[in-house]
């Protein structure tokens, strides 16, 4: 079974069909999302129908739950709270159901996926370090959890008591010994100081994770940001990685 595993796609049309596209070199049999669908970017409705368009499994995000106000966003910077209050105004109905339908978390025989953790997932917290790892690791019962939420791809990997992380990873062979929390990066809004647009596929015959990095039209979609009157940062960042 081949998964291509999506997450923090925040409104932003332009890389989500571009990783799209680039999925379609691969035979993917299922498509993942971890949430963070809307937020930030100009197309969070495109977005939402895109998604939604695969019918697979799509955990909720922060950024959605807070156009749905069933998170707090008072921890928000002020760019992302306008942004918010952009994004509602965007969405119907039918959009506000569809994210509070979403799960926080989903799990298969081998695998999770969440948008920031296990342990609490309604509360975001993030995973940075080792010792955020380990909480997550000490409540995993499979060999994987995908996460996304801070736009930066990454890995830790635990052998017996060694939690190993694995920074800029490209590629994990995966051995049944070890656990594994995988973030996949972010699709609209990477934040590693490298643009292109972050995704991974996981070929469970193959044992194999792997990044890529896919090139989309990011002029096109600051110009949209521009257009929108969102804040011109968030614009700025997107050609910086960051
Ligand atoms: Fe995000």
């Amino acid at each position: 079974m081949i998964f291509a595993i999506l997450s923090d796609i925040h409104g932003n049309m332009e890389a989500l069909e571009a990783v799209f596209k680039h999925a379609e070199r691969h035979p993917i049999d299922r498509f993942l999302c971890l949430g963070d669908i809307v937020g930030y970017g100009a197309n969070p409705k495109e977005c939402l129908n895109r998604i939604k368009s695969f019918e697979d499994i799509v955990c909720a995000g922060n950024h959605d739950h807070a156009v749905t106000e069933l998170t707090d966003t008072s921890y928000f910077n002020p760019y992302a709270r306008k942004a918010v209050h952009w994004t509602i105004s965007q969405l119907d109905e039918e959009d506000i159901a569809y994210i509070n339908s979403l799960p926080y978390i989903y799990e298969e025989d081998t695998f999770y996926t969440v948008h920031a953790n296990l342990a609490k997932p309604e509360l975001w917290g993030y995973i940075f370090d080792d010792f955020d790892a380990s909480t997550n690791f000490f409540i995993m019962k499979k060999n994987i959890c995908f996460i996304g939420h801070s736009h930066v791809p990454l890995a830790f990997e635990k052998k017996e008591d060694i939690i190993k992380p694995h920074y800029g990873a490209e590629k994990i062979l995966i051995d049944e010994n070890c656990k594994y929390i995988v973030n996949v990066g972010s699709v609209g809004q990477p934040r590693d100081g490298d643009p292109r647009a972050s995704y991974c596929i996981m070929d469970t015959e193959a044992k194999t994770i792997v990044w890529h990095r896919v090139i989309y039209d990011v002029a096109k979609a600051q110009k949209k940001i521009i257009n929108a009157g969102l804040p011109s940062f968030l614009a700025d960042r997107l050609a910086m990685g960051r």
